[in-house]
């Protein structure tokens, strides 16, 4: 995969060179990222941060990763502060903003839209999240994290046993992810949700053609034998009616008791983030903030390193980054 100038918008543009090209070039803005060393390889470039549904770690680590490469930063938030809300089009609102950056990520809510947007723009365009559809970007730093925890474990992506826990449905950052997966080898995933809000069938074909095992079933039960524990919210916001997303919060929680009676001492838990920390919801407790096995901070840290390494790969400063 060439990476200069091209769009970020799928999972599926990715193949295992790139993945590992990405992830290698992540580790190299560690230093950078934890500021002690620094670089203004994007001295003067323009990160156009386009985010039409709400976001924290997404967008604010957009904006970060491109501020420690030296580059500046351009933000709009919400529909209603652009005219998209005045019946601009996709396209139009590409070709004026593109030429205004160097690069722009973008989030929407409607499933395709950012690759509509990307249609019309000059510079490349990162998907940040589109819909139900997919969150690259985090699929991206889920695996990296996933393959320094079991590194710690003495453990690779291949032959792990990963277990995926909420809502399938409409969770993009699992369909992201798993699609990823199909990458590797010998992968045993365990799919655990209401069968109303479980993997689309399309994903789980790929996992399985990828000759992974595919285990689905509704409730947690003995011991789930699990290497990372990726736990999903409810993702109130896709569903049509409100009340139906209510009969499921709370269905899947995981809590010290939970963890302790069903998964293997040394389990990574992971979770995109937000976490719903509402007592009637609260699918990854407090209770576990403590445990070392808890890597949905580092998960989140990762996101910088992964999104540098997106910048300079499309803007295509890699090798310069250490010159500058
Ligand atoms: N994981 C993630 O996409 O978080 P935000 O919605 O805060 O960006």
């Amino acid at each position: 995969m060439k990476f200069t100038g091209a769009n970020i918008l799928s999972v599926d543009q990715f193949n295992r060179d790139a993945i590992e090209h990405i992830f290698r070039i992540a580790d190299l803005m560690e230093p950078y990222a934890h500021r002690r060393k620094r670089t203004r390889v994007l001295d003067g470039a323009i990160l156009g941060n386009l985010f039409f549904e709400p976001s924290t770690r997404t967008r604010v680590s957009f904006g970060t990763a491109f501020n420690l490469l030296g580059g500046e930063v351009r933000e709009t938030t919400g529909m209603e502060s652009s005219a998209l809300a005045k019946g601009e089009s996709l396209y139009d609102t590409a070709r004026v903003l593109s030429s205004y950056s160097d690069v722009i990520a973008m989030r929407h809510p409607k499933s395709g839209a950012v690759a509509e947007f990307a249609e019309g723009s000059r510079v490349p365009v990162i998907n940040g999240g589109d819909g139900a559809n997919e969150h690259p970007t985090q699929a991206l730093l889920d695996l990296y994290t996933i393959e320094k925890e079991l590194a710690h474990h003495g453990s690779t992506i291949d032959g792990m046993h990963l277990c995926i826990v909420g809502d399938l449905k409409y969770g993009r950052t699992v369909h992201s992810l798993s699609k990823l997966l199909c990458m590797f080898k010998q992968v045993n995933i365990t799919l655990v949700s209401p069968p109303e809000l479980g993997m689309p069938t399309s994903i789980v074909d790929l996992l399985e053609s990828a000759g992974h095992k595919v285990t689905q079933v509704s409730e947690l039960s003995g011991s789930m034998d699990a290497d990372i524990v990726y736990q999903t919210r409810i993702q109130q916001e896709r569903f049509t009616n409100l009340d139906e997303a209510e009969q499921y919060r709370g269905r899947f929680r995981l809590n010290s008791e939970i963890y302790t009676k069903h998964y293997k001492p040394n389990t990574v838990i992971m979770h995109p983030l937000p976490r719903d920390s509402r007592a009637e919801a609260n699918e990854l407790d407090n209770d576990l903030n403590q445990n070392p096995n808890l890597a949905i901070f580092r998960q989140a840290d990762n996101g910088v390193l992964i999104r540098m390494a997106l910048f300079a790969a499309t803007l295509g400063v890699e090798h310069l980054v250490s010159r500058y």
